[in-house]
């Protein structure tokens, strides 16, 4: 974990002057699992926790990166032909360097601090907070207009190309276009987006199982071929669908003799994800938490049962929560297989609800849980 002004500190040692400093926050996810690279609905909110990058720019076209966590320092030429990815964290930053410089972007060269109190691997989007805050930085050093959309689906495409995860559109989204005090309802087909406000009644709390298990990519990119797979297989009798975005509940029950039974869950997974965001939305935005609640825990089910992608740990974490007192509603967020939970809980419940819910974790599981709230916060800027 890093502060603002470390980062700042660790720019002036290393490499003298004074940067510029942008940030990128991690974000949460309320509702909509999986259903982003489904052309679907999801209501994630930005965190405070955030990506620093440090930048001041340089005469030439090398980018200079140094990494706070990883304590090191990597350069790279802006000018190298048929760039290669090398398997390192540097990759989320050359990639969207990479990805600009090929839409026709000059960079400028520039030194770079990257520091960041997202945790790694906890389902909170450290990956898309360190590519928009390298974004954003690389754009504004070199003197280059930001389109927070465009910035988004370049991120994306680093992160699809360069770094190899074949993620939805939701992380970088959010990262550019969240909005202090508000979710953010994207409908990931069209890139529409609506601002939705949370309460001052309500915080967001976020249990850390501190597990997150190995697999987690490999499965990750199964589920998309799943939902691929049932999108080729049900296309054959509805001709219009390109997405399981466009298949509703009952075409899916009409037509599952077509897929295998796992086929078939992962896309009801989908199907009803994609209505319940929808409906949490609408939900949140009349103030009626009672109902989101009740989404959250069917999308929980659904996550374990249709998409299969919870654990032990996770369904424990998400027990201890649903059952203490103030709490609307609580689901895993993000990918799966480990990571966090987000949790809607009364304002004055909040101490209590840790409290109780880190001593069952600790009983449960024998692991020590990091559990804090975050006010929504910003997407993508400078800092001060
Ligand atoms: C990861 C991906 C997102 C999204 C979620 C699951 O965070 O980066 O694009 O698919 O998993 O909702």
């Amino acid at each position: 974990m890093t502060s603002v002004g470390q980062t700042i500190a660790e720019f002036r040692r290393r490499f003298g002057g004074e940067p510029k400093v942008y940030r990128a926050p991690g974000r949460v996810n309320l509702i909509g699992e999986h259903t982003d690279y489904n052309d679907g609905f999801v209501l994630p909110a930005a965190l405070e926790l955030a990506t620093y990058a440090a930048i001041a720019p340089r005469g030439d076209r090398t980018l200079r990166i140094h990494s706070q966590l990883m304590d090191e320092t990597v350069t790279f030429d802006l000018d190298e032909a048929n760039p290669k990815p090398r398997k390192h964290w540097s990759d989320y930053v050359r990639g969207v360097a990479v990805v600009f410089e090929s839409a026709g972007h000059r960079l400028t060269g520039a030194d770079v601090v990257i520091g960041s109190d997202v945790p790694l691997g906890a389902g909170l989007s450290s990956s898309a907070a360190i590519e928009v805050a390298s974004g954003y930085a690389l754009l504004t050093n070199s003197g280059l207009a930001v389109d927070r959309t465009r910035l988004a689906l370049a991120c994306q495409r680093a992160e699809n190309e360069f770094v190899g995860m074949r993620c939805g559109i939701m992380d970088q989204f959010i990262a550019c276009h969240g909005a202090a005090g508000h979710a953010l309802l994207i409908d990931c087909r069209s890139l529409e987006r609506r601002l939705v406000p949370i309460g001052a009644r309500v915080r967001l709390v976020i249990c850390n199982t501190m597990v997150h298990h190995e697999h987690a990519a490999g499965e990750y990119n199964l589920r998309r071929r799943d939902c691929e797979e049932g999108v080729r297989r049900l296309s054959a009798v509805l001709p219009g669908i390109t997405a399981l975005r466009d298949v509703t509940a009952d075409d899916l029950e009409r037509h599952a003799g077509l897929l295998t039974p796992v086929v078939h869950r992962r896309c009801r997974h989908i199907v009803s994800e994609n209505a319940r965001t929808v409906r949490a939305a609408d939900a949140l935005q009349a103030g009626d938490l009672g109902l989101v609640g009740r989404l959250m825990g069917e999308s929980q089910a659904s996550m374990r049962d249709d998409f299969e992608i919870s654990c032990a740990e996770v369904d424990v974490m998400v027990e201890l929560n649903a059952a203490a007192d103030g709490v609307y509603g609580a689901r895993m967020t993000g990918g799966g297989f480990g990571g966090c939970t987000i949790s809607l809980v009364e304002a004055s419940a909040v101490d209590a609800f840790k409290e109780s819910v880190a001593k069952g974790y600790r009983d449960a599981t024998g692991l020590e849980p990091q559990i804090f709230t975050s006010p929504p916060a910003a997407g993508v800027g400078a800092v001060g």
